[in-house]
């Protein structure tokens, strides 16, 4: 074995050392999950994320009770392996949708969309089923985890779809230094191994990505919904805009369209006749609200990227061609057993022979 060979070997085993307990809870290879995307993540990408050694999530959103059994049903079809359902707790049938889980026993349950109350928790846990919720702030991660959590999300500003303020650079530093009763995953901007590796480091178990598994291969996403993300750099991905605080407009990162530009006009022009008195406020709010209704779908499925909401991450930079499920799953996680390696490798250096990539040496230590 050469020493490349041997420094690889072991920096896997490292890997599987730092996210054991992410693998663990998952039940998988990796301790990446395939953050669940509204139309996107239904039984064809879920159940290749999970072939190929992740966790797929089922998008249930869109659904009624019905069409989530269905879809539960079909991802079992293609896959033996782990993977869970993403529910809103907003959700007008979120009973009935919690329902569908327990018949299917569903081994995980990922509740998104506000804080779920936790009646809710209690509910799904009842299922046999583990709870993964999103935590905004350190406070309210130990308060879910009070009230029956078994793993905590957290997702950062860079994500695409619905976002916070904070970045996920700042949560991480927040959160995973303060939570270790149940495992956290950290989401939201990341494109490479090398942020995973990161991430775990400081102490995640495990990573959730949307954005880099949308242009997959096996994704149904329309091929131009595809091309508008292989040809966007980080900054077309920006959040929307509200242009008055009396308006409030819940912030979505998405690529930069004629709908995100009309969206602008469109705000000025409803409020324009609320201040004239034509409309009420509640009235106008709604409005403003109904403008995306089904634009994600119209973007998605029908491929209408001008006027469709093209919701998408920051690391949409990093995706620069389609690529099958699991080949994406190996270069994640031969650039973290990559960075792994090479930091052996530095540590070496910097006591004997020559520091690379032109780092300097002060008192025995690379800078
Ligand atoms: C098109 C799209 C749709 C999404 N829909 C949902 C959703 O229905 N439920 C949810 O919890 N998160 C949703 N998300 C967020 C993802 O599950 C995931 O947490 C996020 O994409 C991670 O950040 P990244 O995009 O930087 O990888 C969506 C993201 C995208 C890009």
């Amino acid at each position: 074995m050469t020493i490349a060979e041997d420094q690889t070997r072991d920096a896997r085993a490292r890997l599987d050392r730092l996210w054991s307990r992410g693998r663990d809870f998952l039940g998988t290879e990796f301790a990446i999950m395939g953050g669940a995307m509204t139309w996107v993540s239904e039984r064809n990408l879920v159940a290749a994320i999970s072939n190929g050694g992740g966790f797929g999530v089922l998008a249930s959103g869109s659904m009624s009770p019905d069409q989530l059994d269905a879809e539960i049903a079909g991802t079992r079809e293609r896959t033996s392996k782990p993977f869970g359902v993403n529910l809103i707790t907003m959700h007008p049938r979120l009973d009935d949708l919690i329902g569908v889980c327990a018949g299917r026993r569903v081994s995980h349950v990922v509740l998104a969309g506000g804080l779920p109350p936790s009646a809710v928790i209690g509910r799904v846990r009842e299922t046999g089923a583990k709870v993964v919720c999103f935590a905004p702030t350190a406070a309210t991660a130990r308060k879910l985890v009070k009230n029956g959590a078994d793993a905590i999300m957290i997702e950062g500003m860079e994500a695409g779809g619905h976002i916070g303020p904070v970045s996920t650079s700042v949560l991480a530093q927040e959160i995973l230094p303060v939570v270790s009763e149940v495992p956290v995953f950290v989401a939201g901007g990341i494109g490479r191994g090398e942020a995973i590796l990161s991430y775990l480091e400081m102490g995640a178990s495990g990573v959730q990505l949307g954005t880099r598994f949308v242009c997959a291969t096996e994704s149904i996403a329309h091929a131009r919904y595809k091309q508008a993300f292989i040809n966007a750099a980080a900054r077309d991905a920006i959040p929307s805009v509200q242009i008055d605080p009396r308006f409030p407009v819940i912030p979505v990162r998405a690529l930069t369209n004629e709908g995100t530009r009309r969206f602008m006009d469109f705000q000025r022009t409803v409020i324009d006749r609320f201040t004239r008195g034509e409309v009420g406020q509640k009235e106008a709010q709604l409005e403003i609200e109904h403008y995306w209704a089904g634009a994600l779908r119209r973007a998605v499925i029908e491929g209408d990227i001008e006027n469709g909401s093209l919701m998408a991450g920051q690391s949409v930079g990093m995706v620069t061609r389609e690529q099958p499920t699991a080949e994406i799953l190996n270069d994640l996680v031969d650039q973290a057993v990559h960075a792994l390696a090479l930091r052996s490798g530095l540590i070496g250096k910097a006591y004997g022979g020559e520091p690379a990539y032109g780092s300097k040496i002060v008192s025995g230590v690379v800078e």
